[in-house]
């Protein structure tokens, strides 16, 4: 792929090389700069010139070393309660969370009267500075998570890719990857090939690397595709580790199929992406992922649900009793097809991803399960590339790259769409943006809680501002965004993570390489009574038959 062949790196502009020497600052902070730049492959110094961004070298600038901090008067939101309440943090931990908290003058107060203090979200679902399509994603783990942070999200959960189908390797390559991380993160792992080296490296994953979810690509024919039986023997592996199987549902074999009839008919444009990947292909994937996941009794993760087909094939299962979560993702949540008909290449292209962004209805239909819990959490998919990075495919859409942002746009979009709307109520807010993907992914209630010995990762929300989102003044590195120009109310006027406050009045206050490794552990609730369903269906076989030899 690109970066491993040496290609040029979109974003190495000249403008970059000229930010990087114009740093004006104190000779030990420019010497400190200079190796975090160094450590740091792309470049920081853009960020100095990110709206809002406060380039901190220690933890006594931008107010760093304040580690007490005591938020008053907000309704403090849990997806099981909320209360008016004072939230005291002491060294990156909740410590307290009750009325009338009394503390000494060395504390930061924030007033959160008429506000919301809530988890601070987590996104199940990113790719940061990914390799694939012959480039790489333009956000790394700096600008995907300052933005992140800017957004009110304090945790994701981003996909290794194998190296050559090493998940070793690809795991090392991810830990370099996120060195400059600024808040905390996991990983899940992508399974791209099948053998018995594999199944072991599956093992050390999850015993040794606090890796406990497996994603199987059913589409990406020739790249990240499996076939029937790899996924099966993917799953069994999955169940025998207590690890969580997710699968990108869509029938690759179709979509190869569907590419090649659009080209067939001379619809070469972003377009011809949506069209050569109907709805159906989804559904029948889903399907297909979901009876397997029931052949082998284990549960399955649905990520980027985004059409009713797929949709409806988690609700019968569901109904039917079946342990299937479906994760929808912001952008099938609350955009539709329009776009990738617009005359201009670059505003079309923007929005071709995988699943298809699909047409209107499939956006309400998405959202009315959400809100009734036919789907549980609600993911980004952030994966950004630039205009440049999407112009590759200017005459073909299959060499468009698939992907588009949302990191910094969740919380914000899904407030307003799903809670402003009065789908649903604060405390499921804060269930599908923070506290089922923590139970998921079994790091609750460290994660995902306003509770006493919890992370101090908290977002202060304003439910009477109101936000804009703009690809000019947005944290990501890519030059576009897909929700450009979209206003809603509700405004995350604070993140708080790791008991820093890293936003405020619209800066971002944070450090490269503060990020921490969340372990993730194995068997996640979701795993709870599998082996009796297992002790069940054993003892329903009424079988081996004993029969007596046959007469000779
Ligand atoms: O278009 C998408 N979704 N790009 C990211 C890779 C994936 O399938 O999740
Ligand atoms: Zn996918
Ligand atoms: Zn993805």
């Amino acid at each position: 792929m690109a970066g491993e062949l040496g290609v040029d790196l979109p974003w190495q502009t000249s403008r970059e090389t000229k930010s990087i020497l114009s740093i004006s600052r104190s000779f030990v902070l420019d010497l400190f700069l200079l190796l975090l730049l160094l450590s740091i492959p792309r470049s920081i110094s853009e960020l100095n010139q990110m709206q809002g961004y406060c380039a901190v070298a220690s933890d006594s600038e931008c107010g760093w070393s304040l580690t007490k901090i005591l938020i008053k008067g907000g309704t403090v939101v849990n997806a099981h309660h909320k209360e008016v309440a004072d939230v005291y943090i002491e060294d990156g931990i909740i410590v307290s969370v009750r009325p009338n908290i009394k503390v000494g003058d060395d504390v930061k107060i924030l007033d959160a009267t008429g506000k919301y203090v809530m988890p601070g979200g987590i996104d199940p679902h990113t790719h940061l500075e990914m390799e694939f399509m012959g480039t790489v994603t333009i956000d790394d783990f700096f600008t995907g998570q300052a933005a992140a942070l800017a957004g009110g999200t304090t945790m994701h959960i981003d996909f290794v890719i194998p190296v050559k189908g090493s998940l070793s390797a690809g795991l090392e390559s991810y830990k370099n990857k996120a060195k400059k991380a600024v808040m905390d993160y996991g990983f899940h792992m992508a399974i791209t090939k099948w053998d018995e080296e594999v199944a072991k490296e599956m093992e050390l994953m999850v015993k040794e690397n606090g890796i406990n979810s497996f994603k199987f690509f059913m589409a990406y024919k020739g790249s990240l595709m499996v076939n029937d039986e790899l996924l099966i023997q993917g799953l069994k592996k999955c169940k025998s580790l207590g690890a969580l199987a997710m699968v990108h549902a869509e029938n690759g074999d179709g979509v190869a199929e569907g590419q090649k009839r659009m080209i067939d008919l001379g619809i070469r444009g972003p377009e011809g992406h949506a069209l050569s990947r109907p709805p159906v292909l989804e559904g029948e994937a889903t399907a297909r992922a979901i009876h397997l996941a029931s052949f082998v009794n284990t549960p399955l993760y649905v990520v980027h649900v985004m059409s009713i087909d797929a949709m409806e094939e988690i609700a019968k299962a569901r109904k039917a009793g079946q342990r299937v979560t479906g994760e929808p993702v912001v952008s099938g949540l609350v955009l539709d097809d329009s776009w990738l008909w617009d005359p201009d290449f670059t505003t079309a292209a923007k929005y071709v991803m995988s699943p298809p962004i699909r047409k209107a209805g499939h956006d309400k239909a998405l959202q009315s399960a959400l809100s009734r819990g036919i789907l549980q959490l609600v993911g980004t998919d952030h994966c950004t590339f630039n205009s440049t990075q999407k112009a590759f495919g200017f005459d073909d859409f299959r060499k468009i790259p698939n992907g588009v942002n949302g990191i910094e746009e969740r919380m914000h979009l899904i407030w307003d769409t799903m809670v402003v709307s009065g789908q649903i109520s604060v405390t499921d807010y804060v269930r599908i943006t923070s506290t089922e993907c923590a139970r998921i992914f079994n790091i609750y209630p460290r994660k995902g809680a306003i509770l006493e010995g919890s992370d101090a990762d908290i977002i202060i929300l304003n439910p009477n501002a109101s936000f804009k989102v703009a690809a000019a003044s947005h944290h990501s590195r890519s030059d576009t965004n897909v929700y450009d120009g979209r206003t809603g109310k509700g405004k995350v006027e604070v993140t708080i993570s790791g008991g820093r406050i890293v936003w405020e009045d619209g800066t971002l206050n944070i450090v490269p390489g503060s990020g921490r490794y969340v372990r993730m552990e194995p068997y996640g609730y979701l795993f709870d009574g599998v082996e009796k369903a297992d002790a069940a269906y054993l003892a329903s076989l009424r079988a081996p038959v004993l029969r007596a030899q046959a007469a000779a």
